[in-house]
């Protein structure tokens, strides 16, 4: 595998980094990943602008300007010999001697790879999945993309080992998001979701589906959303650049209104389909609007 380590390509055996990493010893860095359909990097100027956001409220210096950046993604794509890929990207403070404090004039870390994208193969999505829930304790910055992700993995932990798809998580009796994904619910044919906060990531996908739900007349809300409406939702969805859309069919162990991907989904899921068919036909490696 052919990895970009500060500036350069090489192989991933070849690539390390110092122990002394901040990234290594606080966690203290910030990350991306973007889906790439037949080497078409899908919304690649919105992850960007997320990750110079991410790294301005991290007060991190960015490293490289958004042209510099759009060319080692496209780079790294290049060097890979599989056609759908999950570009990763991370940038850490940098490498100093041990102190929580910021260091002075170090460079940062950047670190890029690329895995073969994976999303639910669609029996799984025709099936819908299942979610158990769980108090959010993460901390108050869910909407910096931070790579200090041990709140995230305990919460997902906990469907991993009830065999369940994702963490559906509450924070003072309200809906947040899911341990790595967003969520949606569908009640009485309206699409509603928590508006964006300090309390979730602003998810890429989930602005995706906010403008193909308004380019298809689909209503759509954001509004805080309680945790009773969600047990009483008619329809779930969660979504990520991996997850794509998905239904929950089951949250802790009760049916999602009839236990099936309900209408609204199936609906949403072929226009998602649809767009990124017409992205990667038109092979253009720039921003993309719905
Ligand atoms: C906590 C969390 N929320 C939401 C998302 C969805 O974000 P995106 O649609 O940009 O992948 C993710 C994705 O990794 C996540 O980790």
């Amino acid at each position: 595998m052919t990895v970009f380590l500060n500036g350069k390509l090489l192989p991933a055996e070849q690539a390390s980094v110092s122990v002394l990493d901040r990234g290594f010893i606080f966690g203290d860095g910030i990350y991306e990943l973007v889906p790439v359909y037949s080497r078409v990097p899908f919304r690649l100027d919105e992850h960007l602008a997320r990750l110079e956001r991410s790294l301005g409220e991290a007060k991190i210096r960015n490293p490289y300007s958004r042209a510099q950046w759009r060319a080692h993604v496209y780079q790294l794509i290049d060097a890979q010999s599989f056609d759908d890929q999950g570009v990763y990207f991370q940038v850490t403070r940098g490498v100093a001697k041990r102190d929580h404090a910021f260091p002075k004039n170090v460079e940062p870390t950047v670190f890029m790879m690329s895995n073969p994208l994976v999303n639910p193969p669609r029996e799984q999505v025709e099936r819908g999945g299942a979610a158990v829930s769980a108090p959010d304790n993460r901390w108050q910055r869910c909407d910096i993309k931070s790579i200090s992700l041990i709140g995230n993995v305990l919460l997902r932990q906990l469907s991993a080992e009830a065999e369940a798809a994702e963490t559906i998580l509450f924070r003072h009796g309200n809906l947040t998001e899911a341990s790595a994904s967003n969520v949606f619910i569908v009640k009485r044919g309206v699409i509603h979701s928590p508006p964006k906060s300090n309390l979730i990531l602003p998810g890429i996908t989930y602005d995706v589906i906010a403008e193909l739900a308004r380019a298809d007349s689909l209503p759509l809300e954001f509004r805080s959303i309680t945790e009773d409406e969600v047990r009483a939702a008619d329809e779930v969805w969660v979504t990520s650049s991996s997850k794509e859309v998905f239904p929950i069919v089951s949250l802790d162990g009760k049916p999602v209104g009839d236990g099936r991907p309900g209408p609204v989904f199936r609906r949403m899921y072929r226009l998602y389909q649809e767009f990124k068919q017409k992205v990667m036909r038109s092979g253009k490696r720039e921003a993309i609007s719905a």
